[in-house]
């Protein structure tokens, strides 16, 4: 099958090219898909995409024109397609439901460890010889309450690692996990997660209910000093709620992977260009702010999982006509 690879960096070719073993005839575009792009397809009947592709309806009906029949997503999340243009178009969606968790759930607790014993600020000072400690202070985690929304496949993870740290681990989801209540982790409604936990850790999909469900009015409920983790996706949390948030001091720390418009930062080498997101440039003020460009997905472990399951999606859905995982309904 010819296949559009779109956004692929030099990490993608290697690991599709591995999975691929010359299966199917991938063309690697850098640029992302976009309605611009979307015509570069030349009748490719797959295109794969990644998280800051644009499949709206509109570069869905040109994907459609063009001879495309399915679009295999290199993520898990898939709040960026439009599935009632694919499915009216007759374009089939598919995606890598699990990949890693573990590289998820061990970069949200990477951010954690950074934040509280300050080793991005350390980093610096020793190199320039400044051994002070003034401004280092941590906590231990043994004893803290860590509440996590959403305990899927990452959000587990990630709780068995901070039960490991001897957390209190706490978590709200609309459906339970039963295993890992039984390991430890206590369900509460989200109000009380908020006002209990020292922690918070995002691990739930963007849907219209956790659209900005960090906001003014959730960060009012929260604990002075609370430390709040996204490695979902951006739009869970409201930026310009989290620095009035910062500003006030009710928010001690933030480590953010993933950021509401990082569609016109992330993935590219914008070091010789100015910013011009205001909000995230703020954001990058704080001291207490660690902000990472999506690489929570970043391991060998990931991409090779990412690769192979793709590749089996086109393989699959060129033999049969259906993706190993198609993407059938909207997220919760
Ligand atoms: N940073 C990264 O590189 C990266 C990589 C992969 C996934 N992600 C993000 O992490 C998210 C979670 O991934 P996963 O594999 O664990 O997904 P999953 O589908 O296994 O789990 C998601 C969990 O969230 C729960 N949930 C849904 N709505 C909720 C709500 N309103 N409140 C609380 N919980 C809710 C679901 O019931 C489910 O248990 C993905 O949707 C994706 O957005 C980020």
């Amino acid at each position: 099958m010819d296949v559009a690879v779109f956004s692929a960096k030099p990490h993608d070719r290697q690991f599709l090219e591995q999975a691929n073993g010359g299966r199917h005839r991938l063309t690697f575009i850098e640029a992302r898909l976009s309605d611009e792009t979307a015509r570069f397809t030349d009748g490719a009947g797959a295109v794969c995409a990644f998280v800051n592709d644009d499949l709206s309806a509109p570069v869905i009906a040109t994907l459609a024109a063009t001879g495309t029949k399915l679009i295999a997503l290199r993520s898990a999340g898939f709040n960026h397609v439009d599935l009632a243009a694919a499915e009216a178009a007759g374009l089939t969606v598919a995606r890598v439901p699990a990949y890693s968790p573990h590289a998820v759930a061990e970069h949200a607790v990477a951010l954690i460890l950074t934040l509280n014993r300050n080793t991005h600020r350390a980093y610096n000072r020793v190199r320039e010889g400044n051994f002070a400690l003034e401004g280092l202070l941590g906590f231990d985690l043994a004893g803290k309450t860590v509440g996590i929304v959403g305990t899927g496949l990452i959000g587990q993870v990630f709780a068995r690692i901070m039960l490991g740290f001897g957390c209190k681990v706490i978590a709200s989801d609309p459906y339970p996990n039963a295993q890992i209540a039984a390991e430890g982790v206590r369900y509460v409604p989200l109000d009380e997660l908020f006002g209990a936990s020292d922690i918070i850790s995002l691990q739930c999909p963007l849907t219209p209910e956790t659209h900005h469900l960090i906001d003014d009015a959730a960060i009012a409920k929260m604990k002075r000093g609370v430390m709040i983790i996204n490695t979902s996706r951006g739009a869970v949390v409201d930026a310009s709620a989290v620095i009035r948030g910062l500003k006030s001091g009710v928010i001690g720390a933030l480590g953010l992977d993933v950021y509401e418009e990082e569609a016109a930062l992330f993935f590219e080498d914008l070091s010789a260009r100015a910013i011009v997101d205001d909000v995230f440039a703020r954001l990058l003020t704080f001291p207490n702010v660690l902000i990472t460009g999506h690489q929570g997905f970043f391991t060998r472990e990931a991409l090779t999982a990412i690769a192979e399951t793709t590749i089996g999606n086109i393989s699959a859905f060129e033999s049969t006509g259906a993706p190993l995982h198609p993407v059938s309904a909207k997220p919760l």
